[in-house]
C-alpha cells in the first residue's frame, strides 16, 4: 500500500483539496532556514487569510529538522522527512478531525483498535482540560484506560515561540509483539506516536500572551517514515520500503552488509537524501559557509566521511549513484528533482572534490598530531588541524568522539578568535556559519550553559562539571558526569534554579586574573593545564564562576525562559542534557 497516495485520496474524498508541497526553503520567512512542519507555509491562512484552494486542505510536505543532527544514525531520526497533513481553516473542528483520523487509521490502514491510544491536553492555568476531545475518542471505542492527559509540554503545539497554536491530541500505536497492556503509558517506548492533531484556536505572542484566533483551525501531521515503519512491522525506518533500495545499493557499493554497519549507512542514506532535496530546491542553495549552504556543506561532508569509514572509494561516483536512485524514486512527487537533476549532481560532485583532498590530508595529520595515548585534544592541536589542514572543528569533534577523546573546544574558539583579530580578514558571516558562531542567540546559550552547570552542581552534587558542550542557534548541549538518569524532580529543580537566576537579572562580569588566583577562587575549568597564565573568568552574580573565552550576555535577564528538552546517556557514567531558551 502506498500510504502517501492513500492519505491524499482519503482526504480528497472527504472534501479536501490537495495543495502542492511548499519548497523546503521557506519563501517568505527569513527567520527559519527550512520548513519544519506542514503548517509552516500555511500560517497566514491559519490566521484568517483566505486560501485560494478553500478551507479544507491536505498535502505531503517536505520538512527538514536539524535539532537532532547528532542523533542521525539511530533507527528513527532523519534530517529530511515528509509530513502528511490535513487542515481545516475555520471549517470543521475537533469532532470531525478525530472522526477522519480514526476512520483513516482503522478503515484505510486497517490498524486494529486495540493497538491505538491517545493523549489529550490536560489544561493549565490559561486553558481548560479538553474534555470534548476525550469524549470524541471514547465515542469511537477508545477506553478511558487508553487516554493519557498531559500538560503543555506534551499536548500543546506551536512552531517556535510565537504564532498560531493550540492544544493537541496525539495518536499512539502499540508496536510490539508483547501482550498489549490495558493501560496506556505514554512513557512506555513500545507505544509510538503516529499522528498529531492540533486544534489551532489561539495565537501566542513573543511574551507568551495568548489570544483567540479569528477562526478555529485543525492542523495535523503524520510522519510518513514513521507510519510506513509501523505498517511494515519494523522499528527501524531504514528497513522499510522507503529506504531498502538505497541501503541495498550501499551494501553493493561498500561490499558490506547493513547489519553491523547500520550507523554509517543510515547517516549516508539520510544525509544524501537531504542534500539532494536541498540542492534541488528552487532557492538554488549551494554549499557555503552560511545559512542553508552551510548545512548543505556539512551534510555532504559528513556522508563522505562516513563513506570513507566504510571503505568506499570517495573519489568514485558512489554519491551520484545514490542520488540518482533517490531522484528517480521521488521525482513523481517532487518535480524539482526532475527539473534540477543535473544541478544536483553537479553540486554534490563539486563539493565532494573540494572536500576529498582536505579530508585525506587532514585525517593523516589528525593521526600524527593526536597520538595514541592522549584522551584530550588540546586547543593547539585542534587549531592547527583547522588552520593548517583545513579540518573543520566539527570534524575534529566527530573523530575525537569515535576514539573516546574530548576536545578543548572553548580553547579552540579562543585561539580562533585571537587569530581572527590578528588577521582581520574573517568576515562575520563566515565565522557565524563556519563555526559555532557567536551570534546573539549563541551568546545567550553560552551564558545559559554556565547557569546550567551551576544548577546541576547544586541539584546533583559538586562532582558535576563540564565534560563537553556544544551550542547551535537552536539549543545547547551539555555533558557531565553522573551515575544515574535524572529524575523528573531533579530536572525540574535544575530548570527552576536557572530560571530563578534569569529572573534575578544577575550581572555577568568578565575578570582577568592569574591562573593560580582563578583556581584558588574556585573557578570552574575542565582543561586547566591548557590555559595561559593569565585567564579570563566569567562571574555570574554569586552563582557561577568559570574560566571561559566568552562571549556572554551582560545580564542574565536577557536569556528568556530556560527549558530542558532532553536528558539522556552520552556514554557510561556521562549524562547529556539538551536545553533551549524560549
Ligand atoms: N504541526 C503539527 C506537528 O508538526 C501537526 O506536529
Amino acid at each position: 500500500m502506498n500510504v502517501r497516495d492513500e492519505f491524499i485520496k482519503y482526504f480528497v474524498k472527504n472534501g479536501h483539496k490537495q495543495i502542492p508541497s511548499a519548497p523546503i526553503v521557506p519563501e517568505n520567512d527569513p527567520t527559519v532556514l527550512f520548513n519544519t512542519a506542514g503548517m509552516q507555509p500555511l500560517v497566514p491562512y491559519l490566521m484568517g487569510e483566505k486560501h485560494p484552494y478553500g478551507n479544507r486542505l491536505c498535502d505531503y510536505q517536505k520538512c527538514v529538522r536539524l535539532t537532532d543532527l547528532d542523533e542521525i544514525g539511530d533507527k528513527t531520526h532523519h534530517t529530511f522527512f515528509e509530513m502528511l497533513g490535513n487542515w481545516s481553516l475555520g471549517d470543521y473542528f475537533k469532532k470531525e478531525s478525530i472522526n477522519y483520523s480514526f476512520e483513516f487509521l482503522t478503515k484505510v490502514l486497517n490498524i486494529p483498535l486495540e493497538r491505538l491510544a491517545v493523549t489529550v491536553f490536560a489544561g493549565d492555568d490559561k486553558i481548560p482540560l479538553d474534555e470534548a476531545t476525550a469524549s470524541y475518542w471514547k465515542s469511537h471505542g477508545i477506553s478511558e484506560d487508553r487516554i493519557a492527559y498531559l500538560g503543555r509540554d506534551n499536548n500543546f503545539w506551536i512552531a517556535g515561540d510565537s504564532g498560531p497554536c493550540g492544544g493537541d491530541t496525539e495518536i499512539f500505536y502499540f508496536r510490539s509483539n508483547d501482550e498489549i497492556p490495558k493501560k496506556f503509558d505514554p512513557n512506555d517506548e513500545r507505544w509510538v506516536e503516529i499522528w498529531n492533531n492540533v486544534f489551532m484556536e489561539f495565537y501566542q505572542d513573543k511574551d507568551g500572551n495568548i489570544t483567540e484566533l479569528k477562526q478555529k483551525n485543525v492542523d495535523t501531521g503524520m510522519g510518513l517514515e514513521r507510519i510506513v515503519a509501523v505498517l511494515e512491522g519494523t522499528d527501524d525506518n531504514y528497513k522499510t520500503s522507503i529506504w531498502s533500495d538505497v541501503i541495498h545499493k550501499l551494501e553493493d557499493i561498500s561490499n558490506l552488509s547493513y547489519e553491523g554497519n547500520e550507523k554509517a549507512m543510515r547517516i549516508i542514506a539520510d544525509h544524501i537524501r537531504t542534500s539532494v532535496f536541498i540542492s534541488a530546491d528552487p532557492a538554488s542553495i549551494k554549499p557555503s559557509n552560511t545559512d542553508q549552504g552551510y548545512i548543505l556543506r556539512r551534510l555532504i561532508r559528513r556522508y563522505i566521511r562516513q563513506a570513507r569509514k566504510l571503505g568506499i572509494d570517495i573519489n568514485s561516483d558512489f554519491d551520484l549513484e545514490l542520488a540518482l536512485i533517490i531522484m528517480d524514486k521521488y521525482e513523481k512527487y517532487y518535480s524539482e528533482l526532475k527539473d534540477n537533476r543535473d544541478a544536483v549532481l553537479e553540486v554534490l560532485s563539486l563539493e565532494k572534490k573540494k572536500f576529498a583532498r582536505t579530508l585525506e590530508k587532514g585525517l593523516r595529520e589528525f593521526e600524527k598530531l593526536v597520538g595514541n595515548d592522549t584522551k584530550i585534544i588540546g586547543k593547539d592541536v585542534a587549531f592547527k588541524l583547522y588552520d593548517t589542514y583545513g579540518f573543520p572543528i566539527e570534524l575534529t569533534l566527530e573523530e575525537a568522539k569515535d576514539r573516546g577523546m574530548i576536545v578543548d573546544v572553548d580553547g579552540f574558539y579562543d585561539k580562533f578568535r585571537e587569530h581572527q583579530e590578528k588577521s582581520r580578514t574573517a568576515s562575520k558571516g563566515k565565522f557565524k556559519g563556519g563555526l559555532s558562531g557567536d551570534g546573539e542567540i549563541e551568546t545567550k546559550y553560552h551564558t545559559a550553559t554556565h547557569l546550567l552547570n551551576a544548577a546541576l552542581k547544586k541539584v546533583i552534587g559538586p562532582s558535576v562539571h563540564q565534560l563537553g558542550s556544544n551550542i547551535t542557534p537552536e539549543r545547547l548541549r551539555f555533558d557531565f558526569p553522573c551515575d544515574h538518569k535524572m529524575t523528573d524532580d531533579e530536572k525540574k529543580k535544575v530548570e527552576d534554579l536557572v530560571n530563578e537566576w534569569i529572573k534575578e537579572d544577575l550581572s555577568v562580569q568578565k575578570l582577568e586574573m592569574s591562573k593560580d588566583e582563578a583556581i584558588k577562587s574556585g573557578a570552574e575549568c575542565t582543561f586547566i593545564d591548557r590555559y595561559p597564565d593569565i585567564v579570563t573568568v566569567y562571574k555570574i552574580g554569586d552563582v557561577s564562576m568559570e574560566l571561559c573565552g566568552g562571549p556572554h550576555v551582560s545580564h542574565t535577564g536577557e536569556l528568556g525562559e530556560f527549558k530542558i528538552k532532553k536528558e539522556e546517556s552520552s556514554s557510561a557514567g556521562v549524562r547529556r542534557i539538551k536545553a533551549i531558551l524560549k
